[in-house]
């Protein structure tokens, strides 16, 4: 496989710095969610995909299932591009229907792209993979191709990781780099009950709260320092102004951290909550609307059975 590299492991450290330095200084505190997915990070996040709470998964499963043929009778793409790719997973259901002769995996964790593209290589001998390690934040520009004949997916939800503002930059970008009549096939999950939403951020084996405290273990790693991660709590809270799930990691008494790559001595108060993560969760009609600010048009919205979570196919015009 090819690979792209448009982050180095110095890039990636000094941005975690400013990320770490901003988040510990500021009241709340907070940590920046890019930084869950290193090794284990990954590991974790698959099995938070497999967890019974965790319906998303399974219900961008049953769209894709359901829908590639029609994502491949509609787009006739011949280029697959997948933002924040991880393992591709649920990518292989559309590799699957569509008549893909090139697909670029964009994603900012190098060691999962280096891991995945071989793996899709041999499963799919007929299709080029051309992995681009980069932050679809600040690296859109550079998506391979533009022969007017793409289509990016964006699954997970992952793009409601992002505060509003980012979004809309996002998808300002995205738009701005595909060409008319190139497609977007967007994961989004929907605004329901908050018990199923708090379950899925906040599920009975503890596999979330071990993923959020996570972010804590690549801190102590990366910057020097020493979080006692086992004495961190995990909460999920549905903010309902905000449509959105927020993590927290909740310090269990009175610490005091260093963190020696910045020169910085923290102190936590007993209950202290940092914020990690926010999780937006959609309405149709804002997905339509924030797509037609940036000039894509809605062309299909398609649901899981249980009305959960949308998949929604948007062209640039
Ligand atoms: N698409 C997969 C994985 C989702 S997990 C699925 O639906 O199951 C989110 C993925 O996005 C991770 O692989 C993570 O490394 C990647 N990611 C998170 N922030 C990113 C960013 N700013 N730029 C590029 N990739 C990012
Ligand atoms: N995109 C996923 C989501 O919002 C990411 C995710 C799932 C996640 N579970 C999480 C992020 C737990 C942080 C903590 O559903």
């Amino acid at each position: 496989m090819n690979l792209d590299v448009h982050l180095s492991p110095a890039d990636l450290a000094a941005a975690l710095r400013a990320d770490v330095a901003a988040g510990m200084s500021a009241s709340p505190r907070w940590l920046p969610p890019k930084w869950f997915y290193d090794e284990r990070g990954g590991q974790l996040f698959d099995d938070i995909t497999r967890l019974p709470e965790y319906y998303p998964a399974r219900a961008e499963t049953e769209i894709l299932t359901g829908r590639a043929a029609e994502v491949a009778a509609v787009t006739g793409a011949t280029h697959l591009v997948e933002l924040g790719s991880g393992t591709s997973t649920k990518t292989r259901i559309l590799l699957d229907a569509l008549p893909v002769r090139r697909f670029t995996p964009f994603d900012v964790d190098e060691a999962m792209l280096s891991a995945a593209g071989p793996a899709l290589e041999a499963a799919y001998p007929g299709i080029e993979v051309q992995g681009v390690v980069g932050d679809f934040q600040h690296h859109l520009g550079v998506l391979p191709g533009g022969d007017g004949d793409r289509l990016v997916a964006f699954l997970g939800s992952t793009i409601g990781n992002l505060e509003p503002p980012e979004r809309a930059k996002l998808l300002a970008d995205l738009a701005s780099s595909l060409h008319r009549d190139e497609w977007l096939l967007l994961g989004t999950d929907l605004v329901k009950d908050e018990a199923t939403l708090v379950a899925a951020y906040d599920d009975a084996q503890g596999v979330t709260a071990d993923f959020n405290r996570n972010v804590l273990r690549v801190v102590n790693r990366q910057l020097q320092a020493d979080f006692d991660v086992d004495a961190f709590g995990h909460r999920a809270v549905w903010v309902p102004e905000d449509e959105w799930i927020e993590m927290r990691l909740v310090a269990g008494g009175a610490q005091q951290v260093r963190i020696a790559a910045l020169d910085l001595n923290l102190s936590f108060a007993p209950g202290e909550e940092v914020r990690t993560e926010i999780s937006s969760k959609f309405r149709r009609e804002g997905v339509e609307a924030e797509l037609a600010a940036v000039d894509m048009e809605l062309l299909r919205w398609w649901t899981d059975a249980e009305g959960r979570f949308a998949l929604s196919l948007s062209r640039r015009a």
